[in-house]
């Protein structure tokens, strides 16, 4: 077995819209290294989407997968629930941002964490209209493609969407869109498209993810918080990609002190175990009648058990703090490399471990290099390196390590990562 076979089978047996973006077959992993069918090894800043926060194969992770598993692996969390499940909904509705008692539901993706929410907040407010911004990234469903604000490769080809869906621009100083433009934008939506009274959400990223890893500011998440309060809207943070501990806080609503009245929660909440949750005022979550929400597979007992030592680990390790160092680490190794390729690398940013680089051409915003990037991305994988990219414009990299990763392993990467791009340019 080689990679290059695999990836031949790969080809033949997949149909080509769920694509590859590395063909390294992975024979194990541990911590942030992976090793391939073919034995060799790399260094993992993906992290599997920013999803093992917590590191391949947590010993604590694992152990209490291994202990549930020994119990039993499903029943139906709708049919005959287990302790575990309410545990972790006890402990998720105490850390999500805000004093507001809350309640949780648990399904298995994060597309249907996003749709439940929308559920839930047309339920309760009797509202049709969902507001999204332009270059959120929501999940592929039908409603969370409707939802997204990027048309290549998630939406194209796959309409009709769901109706009642508007999008507004997401603040962004590097690309020339301020706070102010965003509120006008949305004020201006309000009389040309929809009336605030039949708006029933705002759906926000508190950092975009694919959309190219832009924090809104503090200030924005508060307007928002305020503009919602004023009509009756509920807003909801899509935490998806930020959660647990990404951005050095466990939430990167805490950043703002700004409450939700929603959450979507997944990717990081389990180390790499499919469960996803919606976390809300419990009010609001209460307003679907019994039956209305779940699914069979939602809150898998092993994503429970998982969860569960995340959230431990994540306390134990002092990751949100380890969040910070990391990013400060791979930041200044980025701004080095920017002193050094300043036409090629526009912007160096991040919150936290959501770190990114923007690559341009001529130091100029607005000539995004999409071929660099994707070429950076082989080259680093060549090199024993995993990146991956992202943006509207797909000339960024996004740098998610795990959160577990030591300072040589970062120091080894941002060689790794330096090599590579000396070699492009
Ligand atoms: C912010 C955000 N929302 C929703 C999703 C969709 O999650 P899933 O792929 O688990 O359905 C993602 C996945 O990348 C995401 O980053």
């Amino acid at each position: 077995m080689n990679n290059a076979s695999l990836q031949q089978r790969k080809e033949v047996a997949f149909a080509r819209g769920q694509g590859t973006l590395t063909a390294a077959y992975i024979d194990r992993a541990r911590n942030a290294e992976l090793w391939d069918v073919e034995g060799k090894r790399y260094i993992d800043l993906g992290a599997g989407i920013a999803v093992v926060n917590t590191g391949h194969n947590h010993p604590k992770v694992q152990a209490a997968v291994q202990a549930q598993l020994e119990r039993f692996s499903h029943t139906c969390v709708m049919v005959t629930p287990y302790a575990s499940a309410v545990e972790l909904a006890e402990k998720l509705i105490v850390a999500a941002p805000g004093n507001s008692p809350k309640k949780a539901i648990f399904v298995t993706t994060g597309a249907e964490a996003v749709e439940n929410c929308v559920k839930i907040a047309r339920a309760h407010t009797g509202r049709p209209g969902i507001i999204a911004f332009n270059g959120g990234f929501h999940g592929r469903t039908n409603l969370a493609m409707g939802l997204t604000g990027k048309v290549a490769p998630y939406k194209a080809g796959f309409g009709p969407f769901p109706g009642e869906i508007f999008h507004v621009p997401y603040p962004n100083a590097y690309h020339g869109v301020s706070e102010a433009d965003s509120l006008a934008a949305l004020n201006m939506l309000f009389t040309c498209d929809i009336e605030p009274t039949r708006v029933a959400a705002i759906i926000i990223e508190p950092v975009q993810g694919e959309g190219g890893f832009y924090a809104a500011p503090a200030s924005f998440m508060q307007a928002l918080r305020a503009l919602c309060d004023q009509h009756g809207i509920l807003l909801i943070a899509d935490e998806i990609q930020t959660g647990f501990a990404r951005t050095g806080k466990l939430f990167a609503c805490e950043h703002s002190g700004v409450e939700p009245d929603l959450m979507t929660m997944a990717k990081g909440i389990a180390g790499g175990f499919p469960i996803a949750a919606v976390v809300g005022k419990a009010a609001i979550m209460d307003a679907p009648q019994p039956g209305g929400l779940g699914g069979t597979y939602g809150g898998s007992p092993l994503g429970c058990a998982a969860g569960l030592a995340v959230l431990e680990v994540i306390e134990e390790e002092n990751l949100c703090q380890r969040a910070n160092e990391i990013g400060a680490a791979i930041v200044a190794r980025l701004t080095a490399l920017q002193t050094k390729y300043p036409h090629k690398i526009g912007n160096v940013r991040n919150l936290g471990a959501m770190i990114a680089m923007e690559l341009v051409n001529d130091g100029d915003v607005n000539r995004p290099d999409a071929a660099t990037t994707k070429a950076l991305v082989a080259e680093a994988a060549k090199n024993g390196l995993i990146l991956l990219s992202c943006g509207i414009r797909s000339n960024v990299i996004r740098f998610l390590p795990a959160l577990t990763i030591g300072d040589a392993l970062i120091g080894e990467a941002m060689d790794l990562l330096e090599q590579s791009l000396d070699s492009l340019i």
